[in-house]
Protein backbone atom coordinates (compact mmCIF):
# COMPACT_ATOMS: atom_id res chain seq x y z
CA UNK A 1 0.00 0.00 0.00
CA UNK A 2 1.57 3.38 -0.75
CA UNK A 3 -1.23 5.52 0.36
CA UNK A 4 -1.76 7.41 3.64
CA UNK A 5 -2.40 4.53 6.44
CA UNK A 6 -5.56 6.96 6.48
CA UNK A 7 -7.84 7.36 3.66
CA UNK A 8 -9.32 10.22 4.67
CA UNK A 9 -6.42 11.84 5.07
CA UNK A 10 -6.00 14.66 1.87
CA UNK A 11 -2.38 13.73 1.25
CA UNK A 12 -2.70 15.33 -2.35
CA UNK A 13 -4.37 18.07 -1.48
CA UNK A 14 -1.70 18.64 0.98
CA UNK A 15 1.15 18.20 -1.31
CA UNK A 16 -0.66 20.56 -3.90
CA UNK A 17 -0.41 22.81 -0.81
CA UNK A 18 3.77 23.17 -0.66
CA UNK A 19 4.60 24.32 -4.40
CA UNK A 20 8.31 23.20 -4.35
CA UNK A 21 7.38 19.64 -4.06
CA UNK A 22 6.02 20.00 -7.62
CA UNK A 23 9.76 20.64 -8.39
CA UNK A 24 12.90 18.25 -9.69
CA UNK A 25 16.02 17.57 -8.59
CA UNK A 26 18.39 16.30 -11.40
CA UNK A 27 15.87 15.36 -13.81
CA UNK A 28 14.01 13.17 -10.41
CA UNK A 29 10.73 14.26 -8.48
CA UNK A 30 11.81 15.88 -5.03
CA UNK A 31 11.60 13.37 -2.29
CA UNK A 32 11.99 15.70 0.56
CA UNK A 33 13.30 13.54 3.91
CA UNK A 34 14.68 16.29 5.49
CA UNK A 35 12.05 18.03 7.40
CA UNK A 36 13.94 17.51 11.03
CA UNK A 37 16.46 20.35 9.30
CA UNK A 38 13.75 22.81 8.19
CA UNK A 39 10.52 21.96 7.04
CA UNK A 40 8.61 23.15 3.32
CA UNK A 41 6.17 25.89 3.44
CA UNK A 42 2.78 26.06 2.00
CA UNK A 43 1.09 28.52 -0.15
CA UNK A 44 -0.86 29.85 2.45
CA UNK A 45 2.28 30.88 4.45
CA UNK A 46 4.27 31.89 1.75
CA UNK A 47 1.39 34.48 0.47
CA UNK A 48 0.78 35.38 4.23
CA UNK A 49 4.28 36.59 4.26
CA UNK A 50 4.32 38.37 0.48
CA UNK A 51 0.81 39.79 1.30
CA UNK A 52 2.15 41.52 4.91
CA UNK A 53 4.87 43.25 2.83
CA UNK A 54 2.31 44.10 0.45
CA UNK A 55 -0.27 45.18 2.17
CA UNK A 56 0.11 45.70 6.02
CA UNK A 57 4.25 46.14 6.62
CA UNK A 58 5.80 49.05 8.95
CA UNK A 59 7.32 48.22 12.05
CA UNK A 60 5.37 47.54 15.60
CA UNK A 61 5.08 48.96 18.39
CA UNK A 62 6.20 51.96 17.63
CA UNK A 63 3.91 54.09 14.65
CA UNK A 64 0.84 55.69 15.43
CA UNK A 65 0.09 55.73 11.80
CA UNK A 66 -2.11 52.83 10.04
CA UNK A 67 0.31 50.60 8.62
CA UNK A 68 2.34 50.15 11.65
CA UNK A 69 -0.86 49.31 13.94
CA UNK A 70 -1.79 46.85 11.48
CA UNK A 71 1.36 45.22 11.26
CA UNK A 72 1.31 45.31 15.42
CA UNK A 73 -2.03 43.87 15.47
CA UNK A 74 -0.81 41.05 12.78
CA UNK A 75 1.97 39.82 14.89
CA UNK A 76 0.21 40.29 17.85
CA UNK A 77 -2.19 38.21 16.63
CA UNK A 78 0.28 35.15 15.73
CA UNK A 79 1.47 35.35 19.35
CA UNK A 80 -2.31 34.73 20.66
CA UNK A 81 -2.02 31.56 17.83
CA UNK A 82 1.03 30.29 19.20
CA UNK A 83 -0.18 31.04 22.87
CA UNK A 84 -3.09 28.93 22.02
CA UNK A 85 -1.12 26.67 20.08
CA UNK A 86 0.78 25.39 22.80
CA UNK A 87 -1.95 25.85 25.43
CA UNK A 88 -0.08 28.81 27.67
CA UNK A 89 -1.63 30.69 29.94
CA UNK A 90 -0.97 34.00 28.53
CA UNK A 91 0.36 35.84 25.99
CA UNK A 92 2.83 37.65 28.55
CA UNK A 93 4.35 34.33 28.44
CA UNK A 94 5.13 33.93 24.58
CA UNK A 95 8.32 35.42 23.66
CA UNK A 96 9.33 35.53 19.75
CA UNK A 97 12.64 34.79 19.43
CA UNK A 98 14.66 33.54 16.08
CA UNK A 99 14.53 29.95 16.56
CA UNK A 100 14.82 26.92 19.99
CA UNK A 101 18.58 27.82 19.91
CA UNK A 102 17.92 31.59 20.63
CA UNK A 103 15.31 30.55 23.25
CA UNK A 104 17.77 28.26 25.28
CA UNK A 105 20.53 30.69 24.81
CA UNK A 106 18.18 33.25 26.44
CA UNK A 107 17.10 31.10 29.36
CA UNK A 108 20.87 30.09 29.55
CA UNK A 109 22.24 33.49 30.14
CA UNK A 110 19.38 35.47 31.81
CA UNK A 111 18.01 32.73 34.06
CA UNK A 112 21.34 30.48 34.39
CA UNK A 113 23.75 33.74 35.53
CA UNK A 114 21.18 35.22 37.98
CA UNK A 115 20.25 32.20 39.10
CA UNK A 116 23.11 29.53 39.22
CA UNK A 117 26.02 29.67 41.68
CA UNK A 118 29.13 27.26 41.97
CA UNK A 119 28.44 23.93 42.77
CA UNK A 120 24.75 24.10 41.65
CA UNK A 121 23.45 21.24 38.54
CA UNK A 122 22.44 21.10 35.35
CA UNK A 123 20.87 18.26 33.93
CA UNK A 124 21.01 17.32 30.28
CA UNK A 125 20.54 14.26 28.16
CA UNK A 126 22.98 12.34 25.90
CA UNK A 127 20.27 12.94 23.04
CA UNK A 128 20.75 16.28 23.24
CA UNK A 129 21.02 18.68 19.94
CA UNK A 130 24.22 20.98 20.70
CA UNK A 131 22.05 23.95 21.33
CA UNK A 132 21.16 22.28 24.38
CA UNK A 133 24.69 21.30 25.16
CA UNK A 134 26.77 24.55 24.26
CA UNK A 135 24.82 27.84 26.32
CA UNK A 136 24.76 25.42 29.69
CA UNK A 137 28.57 24.72 29.13
CA UNK A 138 29.03 28.62 28.92
CA UNK A 139 27.05 29.42 31.51
CA UNK A 140 28.31 26.54 33.70
CA UNK A 141 31.94 27.91 33.09
CA UNK A 142 30.96 31.24 34.04
CA UNK A 143 29.14 30.34 37.01
CA UNK A 144 30.52 27.23 38.54
CA UNK A 145 27.93 24.91 38.23
CA UNK A 146 28.53 21.61 37.36
CA UNK A 147 26.94 19.52 34.05
CA UNK A 148 25.09 15.95 34.31
CA UNK A 149 23.99 13.94 32.02
CA UNK A 150 21.28 11.58 31.54
CA UNK A 151 21.91 8.26 29.85
CA UNK A 152 20.17 6.06 27.18
CA UNK A 153 20.20 2.45 25.92
CA UNK A 154 21.67 0.99 23.34
CA UNK A 155 18.37 1.23 21.48
CA UNK A 156 18.64 5.01 22.15
CA UNK A 157 15.50 5.36 24.78
CA UNK A 158 15.97 7.77 27.34
CA UNK A 159 17.08 6.17 30.80
CA UNK A 160 14.41 7.71 33.55
CA UNK A 161 15.49 5.75 36.46
CA UNK A 162 18.75 6.68 35.78
CA UNK A 163 18.32 10.33 35.15
CA UNK A 164 15.80 10.47 38.76
CA UNK A 165 19.27 9.08 40.11
CA UNK A 166 20.99 12.64 38.83
CA UNK A 167 18.43 14.59 40.35
CA UNK A 168 20.13 16.02 44.31
CA UNK A 169 19.07 19.04 46.22
CA UNK A 170 21.54 20.84 44.19
CA UNK A 171 19.80 20.56 40.88
CA UNK A 172 18.55 23.85 39.85
CA UNK A 173 17.78 22.97 36.05
CA UNK A 174 16.94 19.95 33.72
CA UNK A 175 17.88 20.90 29.86
CA UNK A 176 15.87 17.78 27.75
CA UNK A 177 14.69 17.34 24.28
CA UNK A 178 11.11 16.40 23.82
CA UNK A 179 12.33 14.85 19.92
CA UNK A 180 15.69 13.57 19.31
CA UNK A 181 16.76 15.40 16.66
CA UNK A 182 18.84 12.45 15.16
CA UNK A 183 17.05 9.66 16.48
CA UNK A 184 13.67 10.49 16.81
CA UNK A 185 13.42 9.12 20.71
CA UNK A 186 10.26 10.44 22.73
CA UNK A 187 11.35 11.54 26.04
CA UNK A 188 8.57 11.12 28.76
CA UNK A 189 9.09 14.57 29.39
CA UNK A 190 6.11 14.60 31.95
CA UNK A 191 7.34 12.15 34.43
CA UNK A 192 10.79 14.25 33.58
CA UNK A 193 9.72 17.56 35.03
CA UNK A 194 7.24 15.36 37.64
CA UNK A 195 10.80 14.41 38.72
CA UNK A 196 12.49 17.53 38.59
CA UNK A 197 9.74 19.34 40.40
CA UNK A 198 10.22 17.31 43.42
CA UNK A 199 13.29 17.85 43.36
CA UNK A 200 12.62 21.43 43.44
CA UNK A 201 14.32 21.97 40.21
CA UNK A 202 12.86 24.11 37.15
CA UNK A 203 13.11 21.82 33.33
CA UNK A 204 13.19 23.48 30.08
CA UNK A 205 12.16 21.58 27.19
CA UNK A 206 13.94 21.67 23.56
CA UNK A 207 10.49 20.97 21.39
CA UNK A 208 11.53 21.54 18.41
CA UNK A 209 11.48 18.63 17.12
CA UNK A 210 8.56 17.56 18.51
CA UNK A 211 5.96 20.61 17.91
CA UNK A 212 5.65 19.17 14.36
CA UNK A 213 4.52 15.92 15.19
CA UNK A 214 2.41 16.15 18.60
CA UNK A 215 0.20 18.50 20.78
CA UNK A 216 2.01 20.28 23.40
CA UNK A 217 0.29 21.63 25.83
CA UNK A 218 3.31 23.43 28.33
CA UNK A 219 0.40 23.66 31.14
CA UNK A 220 -0.45 20.15 31.50
CA UNK A 221 3.37 19.37 31.31
CA UNK A 222 4.12 22.20 33.39
CA UNK A 223 7.13 22.71 31.82
CA UNK A 224 9.07 26.03 33.45
CA UNK A 225 10.55 26.93 29.81
CA UNK A 226 9.72 25.28 26.48
CA UNK A 227 11.61 26.15 23.12
CA UNK A 228 10.04 25.69 19.53
CA UNK A 229 11.51 27.31 16.07
CA UNK A 230 9.14 28.37 12.84
CA UNK A 231 10.85 26.98 10.00
CA UNK A 232 10.73 23.28 11.24
CA UNK A 233 6.62 24.14 11.94
CA UNK A 234 6.18 24.94 7.98
CA UNK A 235 6.44 28.79 8.86
CA UNK A 236 9.40 31.14 8.14
CA UNK A 237 13.13 30.62 8.86
CA UNK A 238 14.59 33.18 10.93
CA UNK A 239 11.58 32.48 14.03
CA UNK A 240 10.84 30.75 16.93
CA UNK A 241 9.04 31.04 20.72
CA UNK A 242 9.96 31.04 24.19
CA UNK A 243 7.46 30.01 26.64
CA UNK A 244 8.58 30.28 29.86
CA UNK A 245 6.19 30.48 33.35
CA UNK A 246 5.68 34.45 34.10
CA UNK A 247 6.64 34.45 37.31
CA UNK A 248 10.14 32.95 36.30
CA UNK A 249 10.50 35.34 33.05
CA UNK A 250 9.19 38.53 35.03
CA UNK A 251 12.29 37.47 37.92
CA UNK A 252 14.77 37.29 34.91
CA UNK A 253 16.80 40.18 33.61
CA UNK A 254 16.79 41.09 29.83
CA UNK A 255 18.99 39.09 27.48
CA UNK A 256 19.73 41.54 24.91
CA UNK A 257 19.29 45.32 25.32
CA UNK A 258 18.57 48.23 23.57
CA UNK A 259 15.00 49.36 21.75
CA UNK A 260 11.70 47.80 22.38
CA UNK A 261 12.60 46.22 26.23
CA UNK A 262 12.78 49.31 27.36
CA UNK A 263 10.00 51.49 29.84
CA UNK A 264 12.13 54.94 30.27
CA UNK A 265 16.04 55.37 29.55
CA UNK A 266 17.61 58.04 31.35
CA UNK A 267 21.65 57.77 31.60
CA UNK A 268 21.18 57.48 35.23
CA UNK A 269 19.78 54.30 34.80
CA UNK A 270 16.86 52.49 32.65
CA UNK A 271 13.41 50.74 33.64
CA UNK A 272 12.26 47.74 31.61
CA UNK A 273 8.82 47.32 29.20
CA UNK A 274 6.61 44.89 30.84
CA UNK A 275 6.48 41.02 29.32
CA UNK A 276 6.99 39.52 26.74
CA UNK A 277 8.38 42.89 24.99
CA UNK A 278 11.30 43.22 27.58
CA UNK A 279 12.79 40.01 26.17
CA UNK A 280 12.58 41.23 22.58
CA UNK A 281 15.19 43.77 21.78
CA UNK A 282 15.37 45.30 18.72
CA UNK A 283 12.76 45.37 15.43
CA UNK A 284 11.71 41.65 15.46
CA UNK A 285 10.73 39.28 12.07
CA UNK A 286 7.52 40.66 12.05
CA UNK A 287 6.39 39.19 8.65
CA UNK A 288 8.05 35.98 10.36
CA UNK A 289 6.27 36.29 13.33
CA UNK A 290 3.06 36.56 11.14
CA UNK A 291 4.28 33.84 8.80
CA UNK A 292 4.41 31.56 11.35
CA UNK A 293 0.88 32.64 12.97
CA UNK A 294 -0.36 31.50 9.02
CA UNK A 295 1.91 27.87 9.36
CA UNK A 296 0.32 27.39 13.00
CA UNK A 297 -3.23 27.99 11.01
CA UNK A 298 -2.59 25.44 8.79
CA UNK A 299 -1.42 22.77 11.65
CA UNK A 300 -4.51 23.11 13.07
CA UNK A 301 -6.70 23.06 9.79
CA UNK A 302 -5.28 19.58 9.64
CA UNK A 303 -5.40 18.74 12.80
CA UNK A 304 -2.68 17.20 15.25
CA UNK A 305 -3.98 13.67 15.59
CA UNK A 306 -4.74 13.53 11.79
CA UNK A 307 -0.91 14.42 11.21
CA UNK A 308 0.41 12.36 14.03
CA UNK A 309 -1.46 9.26 12.77
CA UNK A 310 0.23 9.83 9.04
CA UNK A 311 3.68 10.32 10.03
CA UNK A 312 3.22 7.62 12.46
CA UNK A 313 3.00 5.31 9.69
CA UNK A 314 5.37 6.68 7.58
CA UNK A 315 8.10 6.42 10.03
CA UNK A 316 6.90 3.07 11.11
CA UNK A 317 6.79 1.82 7.81
CA UNK A 318 10.27 3.19 7.26
CA UNK A 319 11.76 1.55 10.01
CA UNK A 320 10.40 -1.58 8.55
CA UNK A 321 11.65 -1.24 5.32
CA UNK A 322 14.72 -0.37 5.97
CA UNK A 323 15.58 -3.03 8.54
CA UNK A 324 15.11 -5.72 5.84
CA UNK A 325 18.05 -4.40 3.92
CA UNK A 326 20.85 -6.00 4.74
CA UNK A 327 23.45 -3.24 4.06
CA UNK A 328 21.07 -1.13 6.38
CA UNK A 329 22.50 -0.69 9.90
CA UNK A 330 19.30 1.94 11.72
CA UNK A 331 21.11 3.59 14.26
CA UNK A 332 18.79 3.89 17.18
CA UNK A 333 15.72 1.78 17.18
CA UNK A 334 13.74 3.34 20.35
CA UNK A 335 10.23 2.22 21.62
CA UNK A 336 8.66 5.63 20.89
CA UNK A 337 9.66 7.86 17.77
CA UNK A 338 8.21 10.77 15.96
CA UNK A 339 9.33 11.03 12.09
CA UNK A 340 12.90 10.65 12.04
CA UNK A 341 15.00 7.85 10.97
CA UNK A 342 18.79 7.43 11.25
CA UNK A 343 20.56 5.23 9.77
CA UNK A 344 24.01 3.94 7.95
CA UNK A 345 24.80 1.80 4.93
CA UNK A 346 27.32 -0.78 5.71
CA UNK A 347 31.27 0.48 4.67
CA UNK A 348 29.65 3.46 2.73
CA UNK A 349 30.95 6.89 3.85
CA UNK A 350 26.95 8.97 5.03
CA UNK A 351 28.39 12.00 2.75
CA UNK A 352 28.36 9.71 -0.48
CA UNK A 353 25.07 7.79 0.44
CA UNK A 354 23.24 11.05 0.47
CA UNK A 355 25.49 12.41 -2.47
CA UNK A 356 24.01 10.01 -4.54
CA UNK A 357 20.70 9.57 -3.16
CA UNK A 358 20.52 13.43 -4.28
CA UNK A 359 21.02 12.41 -7.57
CA UNK A 360 18.20 10.91 -6.83
CA UNK A 361 16.18 13.88 -6.06
CA UNK A 362 15.94 12.43 -2.91
CA UNK A 363 16.79 15.07 0.03
CA UNK A 364 18.07 13.19 3.75
CA UNK A 365 20.83 14.90 5.94
CA UNK A 366 24.01 13.30 6.92
CA UNK A 367 26.67 13.96 9.22
CA UNK A 368 26.55 14.01 12.94
CA UNK A 369 23.43 16.44 13.33
CA UNK A 370 24.89 18.56 15.75
CA UNK A 371 24.27 15.88 18.37
CA UNK A 372 28.52 14.79 18.40
CA UNK A 373 27.96 13.22 22.30
CA UNK A 374 24.80 11.17 20.50
CA UNK A 375 27.15 9.95 17.79
CA UNK A 376 30.32 9.06 20.56
CA UNK A 377 27.55 6.97 22.49
CA UNK A 378 26.82 4.86 19.50
CA UNK A 379 30.16 5.10 18.62
CA UNK A 380 29.57 6.15 14.66
CA UNK A 381 31.09 9.93 13.14
CA UNK A 382 27.71 10.05 11.66
CA UNK A 383 24.50 8.51 10.04
CA UNK A 384 22.39 9.05 7.42
CA UNK A 385 19.12 10.65 8.27
CA UNK A 386 15.43 10.16 6.99
CA UNK A 387 12.80 12.89 8.63
CA UNK A 388 9.70 12.88 7.71
CA UNK A 389 6.72 16.13 7.51
CA UNK A 390 3.19 15.94 7.14
CA UNK A 391 3.16 16.03 3.18
CA UNK A 392 5.05 12.77 3.13
CA UNK A 393 4.50 9.05 1.43
CA UNK A 394 5.21 5.86 1.83
CA UNK A 395 6.35 5.99 -2.59
CA UNK A 396 8.99 8.44 -1.29
CA UNK A 397 10.15 5.99 0.99
CA UNK A 398 10.28 3.30 -1.49
CA UNK A 399 12.04 5.88 -3.43
CA UNK A 400 14.61 5.87 -0.25
CA UNK A 401 14.69 2.13 -0.35
CA UNK A 402 15.58 1.98 -4.24
CA UNK A 403 18.29 4.96 -3.70
CA UNK A 404 19.63 2.86 -1.00
CA UNK A 405 20.07 0.28 -3.70
CA UNK A 406 21.60 2.40 -6.29
CA UNK A 407 23.97 3.66 -3.98
CA UNK A 408 24.64 0.05 -3.22
CA UNK A 409 25.21 -0.49 -7.00
CA UNK A 410 27.65 2.39 -7.58
CA UNK A 411 30.15 1.22 -4.66
CA UNK A 412 29.70 -2.62 -5.58
N1 LIG B 1 18.51 21.10 14.19
C1 LIG B 1 18.29 20.81 12.82
C2 LIG B 1 18.52 19.35 12.52
O1 LIG B 1 18.48 18.53 13.38
C3 LIG B 1 19.04 21.70 11.94
O2 LIG B 1 18.76 18.99 11.39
Amino acid sequence: MNGPANRTYPIENIRRDFPILAQQVHGKPLVYLDNGASAQKPSAVIKKVSETYETAYANVHRGVHTMSQLATDAMEEAREKARAFINAGSASEMIFVRGATEGINLVAAAWGRANLVAGDEIILSVLEHHSNIVPWQIVAEQTGAVIKVAPIDDCGNFLFEEYENLLSPRTRMVAVTHVSNALGTVVPVDRVIRSAHDAGALVLIDGCQAAPHMAIDVRDLDADFYVLSGHKLYGPSGIGLLYGKEELLRAMPPYQSGGEMIDRVTFDGTTYADLPFKFEAGTPDISGAIGLGAAIDYLNALGHEAVADHEGDLVEYAAEQLSTLNSVELVGTPDERAAIVSFNVRDIHPHDVGTILDYEGIAVRTGHHCAQPLMDRFGVAATVRASFGLYNTRTEIDALVRGIGRVREMFS
